[in-house]
């Protein structure tokens, strides 16, 4: 078209037209191009509408020649934009196949990882230390027999633990129960080996597992916990034993410059009872919330095995002699990692499992 033609044109429509290459190349959305196309070629207000209300006004003699500039104007605007609709469409193709691609080189997904409970893992370690000592592992059933859990303990029948308040039976065989701590696995053990005592020379276990309590759940009580038993069977076993070997297994656990104390308390299987305590493990002895300031925090049972204990597993107490320990896992994890709430190692929160990844 040339320049002589546009001139017959009403001057805004002359410049627009002058303008829709540059703008039509600059449309890069189906959006942009969509306003373009009102712009001009739309059935109101458009440059195009425009131009038939020029045509309409338009002297005479002017008519047929504006009239065939104004329909090549519209129909070269209509076909540009067409074609440029059909390129946008074609790259929008091109670009959804291309984010649909499977990039064979990429690695895959990979499914989260798994990894040990903190509670096990502590659980693994207590026992790892034991184990370097010479003790090995043993295991008794989560149900067990009353003669297990107390006959075989010295727990008499009347004491308060063998109340159904305190202890879950079976429902259909009164005779069983839900162990309410590992020491059963002492009376298991001690009758299983006790022919073999004396070519063993001694025995030496730590027996890990779950204990059940009738107890309702809060920040430190829960129904169901684990503990690690530990027991030594020797010729003229004392006190100092069982002191020396808590005191090292104390140290591996908390660090070198853990202090342990002593105090009496009472179980019916020991004689006499104790209660052990470690020098705070966070504070180290000088006062804190976690200690209650005294410096010290209790962390297990332990004691000399009680005669009758040994006489029931068909052991001589006047030949052989040992200790008992029974530790808390969960109340040692929340110790070591200032949890005070137990029911957090038992929900598994991953966010709290991954915090516990310092746990050791
Ligand atoms: N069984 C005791 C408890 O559950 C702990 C313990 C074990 C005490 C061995 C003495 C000896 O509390």
């Amino acid at each position: 078209m040339d320049t002589s033609e546009l001139n017959l044109l009403p001057p805004e429509i002359a410049e627009a037209s002058r303008a829709f290459e540059a703008q039509l190349a600059a449309c890069d959305s189906l959006d942009a191009l969509m306003r373009l196309k009102g712009a001009f070629t739309g059935r109101e207000h458009s440059h195009a509408a425009r131009l038939m209300e020029a045509l309409k006004a338009a002297p005479k003699e002017q008519k047929k020649a504006l009239g065939a500039l104004a329909n090549q104007l519209k129909n070269a605007w209509e076909e540009a934009i067409r074609g440029r609709l059909e390129a946008l469409e074609a790259e929008r193709k091109r670009q959804a196949a291309l984010a649909a691609r499977v990039d064979p080189d990429l690695p895959p997904p990979m499914p989260l990882q798994g990894a040990l409970h903190p509670l096990q893992r502590l659980q693994d370690r207590i026992v790892d230390i034991f184990s370097a000592l010479g003790f090995h592992v043993e295991e008794g059933p989560e149900i067990e027999t009353e003669a297990h859990n107390f006959d075989g303990l010295n727990i008499p029948g009347d004491h308060p633990a063998r109340g159904s308040s305190d202890t879950f039976y079976l429902e259909q065989h009164p005779e069983l129960l839900l162990r309410t701590h590992t020491s059963p696995v002492q009376v298991r053990v001690l009758r299983r080996l006790a022919p073999e005592l004396e070519s063993r020379g001694g025995i030496r276990f730590v027996a890990p597992g779950r204990v059940y309590r009738k107890d309702d759940i809060d920040p430190t009580h829960s129904p169901m916990f684990h503990q690690v038993e530990g027991m030594l069977v020797g010729k003229g076993i004392g006190m100092h034993h069982l002191k020396g070997t808590l005191e090292y297994a104390m140290r591996a656990l908390f660090g070198p410059a853990t202090r342990i104390r002593l105090r009496p308390s009472y179980f019916p299987f020991v004689e006499p009872g104790a209660e052990l305590d470690v020098s705070c493990p966070l504070c180290g002895g000088s006062g804190c919330r976690v200690c209650k300031g005294s410096g010290w925090v209790e962390l297990l049972g332990a004691g000399l095995i009680h005669p009758n204990v040994l006489a029931y597993a068909g052991i001589d107490p006047a030949v052989w002699s040992g200790f008992a320990f029974g530790l808390g896992v969960e109340r040692t994890a929340m110790m070591v990692s200032q949890t005070p709430d137990l029911r957090l190692f038992f929900e598994n929160d991953q966010r709290f499992i991954r915090l516990m990844g310092g746990l050791d």
